[in-house]
């Protein structure tokens, strides 16, 4: 069955150019109403200019479909409401919000300034988390929104020179994590991309070979699957060169250090068994941690903990 967004309207941030811009012309392509946002800023977050958002407004337009294009920066709180205000406006509700806006300030932690370290953070998690604010109570009120929060590598798993971006990046899997379970009975699904594009953000790092191997558009159609009327929620879903996997958060099943083997040395002695992947299970809610080392607890006592899994 063919994936449409006939009457859906979606906001799709920093899509003047790169992934953004690949995203919104996907979900114009496909039926979809589309706010352009761009701050119009370099890759380090500097300047200003409505040209790019502009142009592929122009460019939906011209292919028949219909968009507007909003410039506001997405940390800039009331920016982001007049953005809201004006899709609304435009027509009447909002179904899809893809927060992908970015920029990069890579040094390493020793050089890096907290300057760049709170911008990076501002751009990244607080402008997922303003723009995701703004639109909430309206997927909520409709009882339908499909949310997806732009993460990296870089958060998952680490990149040398990147402590402020990937720490921004791994903040969206806890916000994800809680907007999941918060919107779940409005039928609001919340979901991560981890893309790896060449972009003007990336292209200086990558060999000629390679970039037309990871064009934007390699990973548009993860994401036009993560906001379509039957996606999942809450998975991480890693992109690039239309290959596509998901990223997991597991815990092992853990050892229970009794009485006097509760010591620093005991932890020590205990690491292998503690690190053991065998019965590693995929939490999905805070408490199931804390049941489980209770009842592990509760167990060796011969304790009754009511208390399900
Ligand atoms: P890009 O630099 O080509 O596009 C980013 C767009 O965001 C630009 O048009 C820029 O003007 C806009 N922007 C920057 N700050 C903004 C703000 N405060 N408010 C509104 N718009 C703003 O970058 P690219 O590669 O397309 O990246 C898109 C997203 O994907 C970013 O979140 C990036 O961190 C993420 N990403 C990209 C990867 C890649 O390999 N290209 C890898 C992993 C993640």
């Amino acid at each position: 069955m063919s994936i449409r967004f006939d009457g859906r309207v979606a906001i799709v941030t920093g899509a003047g150019a790169g992934l953004g811009r690949s995203h919104a012309l996907g979900l114009a392509a496909r039926g979809a109403k589309v706010v352009i946002n761009d701050l119009g800023a370099s890759t380090q977050g500097e300047g200003q200019s409505s040209d790019a958002a502009s142009a592929v407004v122009d460019e939906i337009r011209a292919a028949g479909g219909e968009a507007i294009a909003h410039g506001t920066d997405v940390a800039d709180e009331a920016g982001v409401r007049d953005m809201v205000d004006q899709a609304m406006k435009a027509w009447g509700r909002i179904d899809i919000l893809v927060n992908n806006a970015g920029i990069l300030r890579d040094k390493t932690f020793s050089k890096m300034t907290l300057e760049d370290f709170r911008k990076v953070v501002d751009v990244h998690l607080m402008g997922s988390t303003t723009c995701t604010h703004a639109v909430w109570p309206i997927l909520r009120e409709q009882k339908y929104g499909r949310i997806v929060l732009t993460s990296s590598a870089s958060g998952l798993y680490g990149n040398f020179g990147q402590s402020n971006y990937g720490a921004a990046k791994a903040a969206m899997l806890g916000l994800m994590n809680v907007l999941h379970m918060e919107g779940a009975r409005d039928d609001i699904r919340v979901n991560m991309l981890a893309p790896t594009a060449a972009t003007r953000m990336t292209e200086s790092l990558m060999p000629p070979e390679a970039l037309e191997l990871l064009r934007p558009e390699a990973i548009t159609p993860g994401l036009l699957y993560l906001v379509s009327d039957d996606a999942p929620s809450r998975t991480i879903l890693g992109a690039g060169a239309g290959c596509y996997a998901l990223t997991r958060v597991y815990e092992t099943e853990g050892v229970l250090l009794e009485g006097d083997a509760n010591t620093p040395e005991g932890v020590a002695a205990q690491f292998d068994a503690i690190a053991d992947p065998s019965g590693q299970k995929e939490l999905t809610d805070a408490f199931q941690q804390t049941r489980k080392y209770a009842r592990k607890a509760a167990d060796a006592r011969g304790l009754n903990l009511p208390w399900g899994d």
